[in-house]
C-alpha cells in the first residue's frame, strides 16, 4: 500500500466547532462507520433511492462507448475505493494496465484490493491512501501512464458548488496533462422525487442520518440519544441541494469534553447536503476547474448523468 499518511482528524474539536455554531451541524464524513456504510448500501437498493440503480444502468448500457473512447494502457484513479458492482464493470471494458484506488480507510483500501486481486489478476493495483480532497502524490509506478479518474455516485454533491470546483482542480493537477476523468453526477429534478430519495418509506435513510449520533457517541463516549433527534430531508431550491437534518424533538444537554452544548426543541442539526446539477451547470464548474465535455450519458428520464471530461489546455 502507498501510504500518505492523512492526518488523523481530531474529532471531538470538529464536532464542538459544529454544534459551537448558531445553525449546528455535524460533517458527513461520520456517516460512514461500519453500520453506517451498511445502511448506505441499504439505501442504494432501495425503490426510492434512484440515484446507484441509475447510474449503473447508464454505465451498462454505455461502458463500451466510453472504453473505446478513453482507449488502452491507461491508469485509473478511482476517488473512494470500491470493490463494488461500478469499478468492476469499469475494469472489464476499459482494460486498463494499473488501478489506484485511493481511500482514507486503511482497512477498506486493503479489503477490496484484495477482492478485485482475485477477479482481475493482470491488473497492477496500486491501493493508496490519503485524504483524495486535498493534494496527494500518486503511486511512482503509474507515473508514466496516462491517467482516467473515476469519481461515481455523485459524491461531487456532498461539495458546496465552489469547493467541488476546487475539488475538480486538483483532480486535474493529481492526474496531469493528459487526465481525463469519468464522473457521475445527480442532476436537477422534481422536489417530490428528490424529497422521496431521501424521505424512504422504511425509514431507512432516517436510521443512516441517525446513526451519525451513535457513531459519534462511541468515538467521543458522549451521551448522544438518538431518540432525541427526527431525521429530515428537503430539497432547497434556492442552492439546488437536498438537505438532510436532525431536528430536536426535546431540549436537552450534552457534555461533549470540556463544554455543554445545549440542543433546543425544535431547533435542528444540519448533516448533509446532496447538491444537485443541471448538466450544463456542472460543465460551467467543470470548465473553470480546466476541464471540458467529451462525453455525456444520461437515463431515459434524465435523472443522472455521467460525464467523460478532459483537460482542456
Ligand atoms: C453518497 C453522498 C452520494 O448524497 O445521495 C444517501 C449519501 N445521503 N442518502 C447522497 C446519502 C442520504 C449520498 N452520497
Amino acid at each position: 500500500m502507498f501510504d500518505r499518511k492523512p492526518p488523523a482528524t481530531d474529532v471531538e474539536a470538529e464536532v464542538i466547532e459544529g454544534l459551537s455554531e448558531t445553525r449546528k451541524r455535524l460533517p458527513p464524513k461520520f456517516f460512514y462507520d461500519e453500520a453506517g456504510s451498511k445502511l448506505f448500501e441499504s439505501i442504494t437498493m432501495l425503490p426510492e433511492y434512484y440515484l446507484t440503480r441509475t447510474e449503473l444502468e447508464i454505465f451498462e448500457r454505455y461502458l463500451e462507448v466510453m472504453a473505446s473512447s478513453i482507449g488502452p494502457g491507461v491508469c485509473v484513479v478511482e476517488y473512494g475505493s470500491g470493490s463494488n458492482l461500478k469499478i468492476r464493470k469499469l475494469l472489464e471494458q476499459v482494460r486498463p494496465l494499473a488501478y489506484v484506488p485511493v481511500d482514507i480507510s486503511r482497512e477498506h483500501l486493503i479489503d477490496s484490493a484484495v477482492d478485485l486481486a482475485a477477479d482481475f489478476p493482470e491488473l497492477q493495483i496500486y491501493p493508496t491512501c490519503a485524504d483524495f480532497t486535498g493534494a496527494f502524490a500518486l503511486p511512482a509506478p503509474v507515473a508514466h501512464l496516462p491517467k482516467v479518474g473515476f469519481f461515481p455516485g455523485s459524491s461531487i454533491g456532498n461539495f458546496q458548488p465552489d469547493d467541488a470546483e476546487a475539488f475538480l482542480a486538483q483532480v486535474r493537477e493529481t492526474l496531469g496533462v493528459d487526465a481525463r476523468l469519468i464522473i457521475g453526477v445527480d442532476l436537477k429534478k422534481s422536489p417530490e422525487i428528490l424529497e422521496a430519495a431521501y424521505n424512504d418509506a422504511r425509514g431507512i435513510t432516517a436510521d443512516f442520518n441517525l446513526n451519525l449520533l451513535t457513531h459519534l457517541a462511541a468515538v467521543l463516549g458522549v451521551q448522544f440519544v438518538p431518540a432525541r433527534f427526527r431525521h429530515r430531508a428537503i430539497y432547497n431550491s434556492e442552492i439546488g441541494a437536498v438537505q438532510m437534518f436532525l431536528d430536536v424533538v426535546d431540549t436537552h444537554e450534552v457534555e461533549i469534553g470540556e463544554v455543554q452544548i445545549r440542543f433546543e426543541s425544535g431547533e435542528s442539526v444540519h448533516t448533509e447536503n446532496s447538491f444537485k446539477y443541471e448538466p450544463e451547470e456542472f460543465l460551467r464548474l467543470a470548465t473553470r476547474a480546466g476541464f471540458r465535455e467529451t462525453g455525456r450519458w444520461t437515463d431515459p428520464q434524465d435523472r443522472f448523468a455521467v460525464f467523460l471530461l478532459e483537460v482542456s489546455a
